[in-house]
């Protein structure tokens, strides 16, 4: 399959993707009722058109990991912007989240050795370095504070920054950028544009390196591709990849430290729980993002041809949405309770880094983020807690990334 596959507009008065939620933690009460009588279901998308929202845990892993349904999408967010952007119909190289196998695996293998369990376990002392003088920084500041912009933020964008090479005082035009690309209702020119700036970030990035190598990943790419003829590493995808790691790595696991800390501070059993066994940190945090699932509008794939699932007739070229937080609240996921958050719980099989050949790639480092961030804040600041009612909390629902924009807390 070579081009772009469009999906036919179709004028329907159909329900939208559910959007409201009861709880900040849980996601709309509207996805128990489609799991249990309607798992795949028509919803209409709110710039017109149409297409099929999946919501139990077993249709979503079958929909990730069918090579029919495609990730060569033609808009940017079908199912939420109200004015979804036209993609390139053919994809950059380099560009994981929009291509199909065997091409996604050509450009996914070279990053993935960055990020195994073993690397990423070697990056753990430094992590917890990073970690430790944010904790210091916030101390001698003292409280209250915002969690997100004095710790979220920082230890993921400073980790993702040493990793890939980027200068940490460029954060600011990285943070507006990230900020541009994931907000719903971004423009499609707005969101064009952010795409393009941070093209040329990165590029003017890689041509310094290409003069002046260093000791990071984008180093590595160049270097890499300079030594195999073979390579799919062209300086245009080395600039592709290095633009989505700069955005994934460090938006989504901020976004997870703050409202996973919210989410035990508002659950004293369970934050008691963390604070007696440090050793149950891996389960927290598995836990955590299971139960928040910050990926709030789940994944979006393409019919590459008609298809029958649970007896619907899906037609080449229809849109599905993969609801991952659905999922991750199916009984079908083999726990009980699953809209209780139980840190102790043996870790589920969740799908909060999705499921197929676009799994995560960051997963390994993310969790150890997670872990040592979550530990360390808590075991730093007995007495943490919100410095505002948590019903003045600015949850971020207007963002592809679900999460908080401010946490702030005091000690
Ligand atoms: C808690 C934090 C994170 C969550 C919840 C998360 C979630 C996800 C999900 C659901 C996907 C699948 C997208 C799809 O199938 O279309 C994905 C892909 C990806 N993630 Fe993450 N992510 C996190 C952290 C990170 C980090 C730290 C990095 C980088 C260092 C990263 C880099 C990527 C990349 C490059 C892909 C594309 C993989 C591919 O298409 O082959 N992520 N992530």
């Amino acid at each position: 399959m070579t081009d772009a596959i469009v999906n036919p507009a179709v004028p329907s008065d159909l329900p939208g993707l559910p959007r409201q939620r009861g709880c900040p933690f849980d996601p709309a009460p509207e996805y128990a009722r489609l799991r249990e009588q309607a798992p795949i279901s028509r919803i209409s998308f709110p710039s017109g058109g149409s297409g099929w929202l999946a919501t139990r845990y077993e249709d979503v892993r079958a929909i990730l990991a069918d090579p029919r349904f495609s990730s060569r999408l033609s808009t940017a967010a079908p199912h939420v912007r109200p004015a979804p952007t036209a993609l390139p119909e053919q994809p950059l190289p380099g560009a994981l989240l929009r291509l199909d196998e065997p091409e996604h695996a050509r450009y996914r293998r070279p990053v993935m050795r960055a990020f195994t369990v073993k690397r990423v376990q070697q990056l753990r002392p430094r992590i917890q370095q990073i970690v430790d003088e944010r904790l210091d920084a916030m101390e001698r500041r003292g409280g209250p504070v915002d969690l997100v912009a004095e710790l979220a933020l920082p230890v993921t964008s400073l980790v993702i920054c040493e990793l890939l090479g980027v200068d940490y005082d460029d954060r600011e035009t990285f943070h507006g950028l990230a900020g541009r690309l994931l907000a719903i209702e971004s423009s499609p020119e707005q969101a064009q544009q952010a795409r393009a700036d941070l093209a040329s970030f990165i590029s003017t990035l890689v041509a310094a390196k290409r003069e002046q190598p260093g000791d990071d990943l984008l180093s590595g790419l160049i270097a890499e591709a300079d030594a195999d003829p073979d390579s799919p590493l062209t300086d245009i995808a080395v600039t592709v990849l290095g633009s989505l790691l700069l955005i994934a790595g460090h938006e989504t696991t901020a976004n997870m430290i703050a409202l996973g800390s919210l989410a035990l501070l508002e659950s004293p059993d369970q934050l008691a729980a963390l604070r007696r066994d440090p050793a149950l940190a891996d389960r927290a945090v598995e836990e955590l993002l299971r139960h928040l699932t910050i990926i709030q509008f789940g994944l979006v794939r393409v019919a590459a041809q008609d298809l029958t699932v649970r007896g619907l007739s899906i037609k080449a070229g229809e849109y599905v949405v993969a609801s991952l937080p659905s999922a991750n609240r199916d009984p079908g996921l083999g726990i009980t309770d699953p809209d209780r958050l139980d840190i102790t719980r043996d870790p589920a099989a969740h799908v909060a880094f999705g499921y197929g050949p676009h799994q995560c790639l960051g997963q390994q480092l993310a969790r150890a983020e997670l872990q040592i961030t979550l530990t360390s804040l808590f075991a730093r600041f007995p007495g943490l807690r919100l410095a505002v009612p948590a019903d003045q909390l600015p949850f971020r629902d207007d963002m592809i990334i679900y999460g908080l924009h401010q946490l702030p807390v005091t000690w």
